[in-house]
């Protein structure tokens, strides 16, 4: 019988005694994995071998782990420094023992958060107890890590469990096959078989030359393992944001665009944010020393929004009775939320003849001086958007959340009352993390008060909204510190696996 050379080299390797790894055979035919795969595959399709297929599970010490597979667990180098101050005699502070053991930063909770459960003392009133029947050579999660970090395995299912819920080790699952050959492929070898030309890979050659018009070509095994690629792929935020924009554009509205950096008359003034709010002054702000201020601002939209800030609107309007100065207004600086570019459109200085019923928005970046933690960032997107109708109400406001999260599958959103200096009332927004169970802020919202819009030359009513895009990104795929999707801190793995998909 002829058979493709790389199914003869698979088939001459393979025995009918015991299975034998693709890994093996691989090595043996000098044929990559993919290719032993697609011939076993292909032999199998025939009757001449079984492909078996086992799970396997692959254990990898973590960074964390193998730090402690260096230094030894947290809580045995507690318990080995209470032993040397005498504390499985007296119970010794807390604090001198930490002290001694030269723990620091979160080992220290990880430290005392293991020491009782595994026995190795009691904890009470500040003081710290060592049993002296504890022995740390018989620290079952210790021994597996040390047997990891060994290169050999555990067998030890409790400890191996332990370290994964410590996130010490990883464990991978990986589908292992092996090939056997059956009765009627031992039968083919006896009475020989051998290997037809037949070809892999179209070349340009073979098809200059003509000879492809002769060949015979492999069939494709769309079964076998293959090789994994990481090319360059579009951001998974970036995903989201275009998932965003069209559930918007979807709904109605259509698209805002504008500068990163604006006068604060924009960003502040137009919102009727009086200026000596804490949030404008430069701890908070990102400025420009070059230029410093906007060259032109549309005179007589600057006086209306002057008279809204010095008297207020309406008949027994009031205003802030603090000063106000247009030179401040023209300050510039990156914006610290996209509402500039509602301002932008609201005044028409953004050349949009915005009538009602209008819906528009932007998914766009904010800059704000903040402090970083795994819920803050320098910058991050907002989702801004607003509606222009005749008599919007606050449920107007909630059933467009709910209709726009639901896009998302996030149904369980609450709402807080809060205060904004250009929307009454005003709303943040709460959804719930699907990991941690916990409450998260995901925007703010409101409608536009008279202050804000009469000199905007607004008549109709408007509810407004920003979003964080992160917090949406966070509800959907689980992730817990914006840190991981953005900057040098970034999770890579996230990055390239992370499926954005509604
Ligand atoms: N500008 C607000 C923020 O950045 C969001 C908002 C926009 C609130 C419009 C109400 C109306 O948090």
């Amino acid at each position: 019988m002829q058979l493709p050379p790389q199914q003869v080299a698979v088939l001459e390797a393979s025995s009918a005694d015991e299975p034998r790894r693709i890994a093996d055979l691989a090595a043996e035919t000098e044929r990559p994995p993919e290719t032993v795969t697609g011939a076993a595959f292909e032999l199998a399709d025939a009757g001449l071998v079984d492909v078996v297929e086992e799970t396997q599970e692959d254990v990898e010490l973590t960074d964390e782990g193998r730090e402690y597979a260096e230094d030894g667990l947290p809580e045995v180098r507690l318990y080995e420094a209470a032993l040397e101050l005498g504390a499985d005699d007296t119970p010794v502070s807390m604090g001198e023992v930490i002290g001694a053991s030269g723990l620091d930063g979160p080992q220290v909770d990880i430290a005392l958060s293991n020491y009782a459960r595994k026995g190795y003392g009691d904890i009470d009133g500040g003081d710290l107890a060592a049993d002296s029947d504890a022995d740390p050579d018989e620290d079952a999660e210790a021994a597996a890590l040390e047997s990891l970090a060994a290169g050999g395995s555990v067998e030890d299912a409790d400890a191996l469990d332990q370290l994964e819920r410590r996130d010490l080790v990883a464990v991978r699952e990986r589908t292992v096959r092996s090939v056997l050959l059956t009765d009627a492929g031992v039968t083919e070898l006896m009475a020989g078989v051998e290997a037809a030309d037949e070809v892999g890979q179209l070349t340009p050659e073979m098809l200059t030359s003509g000879e492809w018009r002769d060949a015979a070509f492999a069939d494709y095994n769309v079964e076998a393992d293959a090789g994994e690629y990481q090319p360059g792929k579009v951001h998974v935020l970036r995903q989201a944001a275009e998932r965003v924009k069209e559930v918007l554009i979807g709904m109605g509205f259509q698209e805002m665009a504008g500068p990163h950096v604006d006068a604060d008359f924009y960003i502040n003034d137009c919102l009727f944010m009086p200026q000596d709010h804490p949030a404008r002054n430069h701890w908070d702000r990102f400025a420009l020393s070059e230029p410093e201020q906007i060259d032109d601002l549309p005179a007589d939209l600057v006086d209306r929004v002057e008279r809204a800030h010095r008297e207020g609107v309406g008949q027994d309007g009031d205003g802030y009775h603090s000063p106000w100065d247009e030179d401040f207004a023209r300050a510039l600086a990156l914006r610290g939320h996209t509402t500039s570019l509602t301002a932008r459109y609201l005044s028409g200085v953004a050349g949009e003849d915005v009538e009602p019923p209008a819906r528009y928005f932007s998914v766009e970046k904010a800059y704000r001086n903040d402090t970083l933690d795994a819920t803050h960032l320098l910058e991050f997107f907002q989702i801004e958007g607003w509606v222009m109708a005749d008599d919007l109400s606050v449920r107007d406001l909630m059933g467009t959340f709910r209709e726009f999260y639901s896009q998302f599958g996030i149904t369980d959103l609450e709402f807080k009352p809060t205060y904004n200096p250009y929307t009454e009332p005003s709303f943040e927004l709460f959804g719930r993390h699907p990991e941690t169970g916990e409450l998260i802020e995901i925007g703010n919202s409101g409608i536009f008060r008279p202050e804000m819009l009469e000199p905007l030359g607004v008549e109709a009513d408007v509810m407004a909204w920003g979003l964080a895009l992160e917090r949406l990104l966070m509800l959907v795929t689980g992730f817990e510190d914006i840190r991981d999707v953005h900057g040098t801190l970034c999770d890579l793995e996230f990055l390239r696996d992370a499926e954005v998909v509604y």
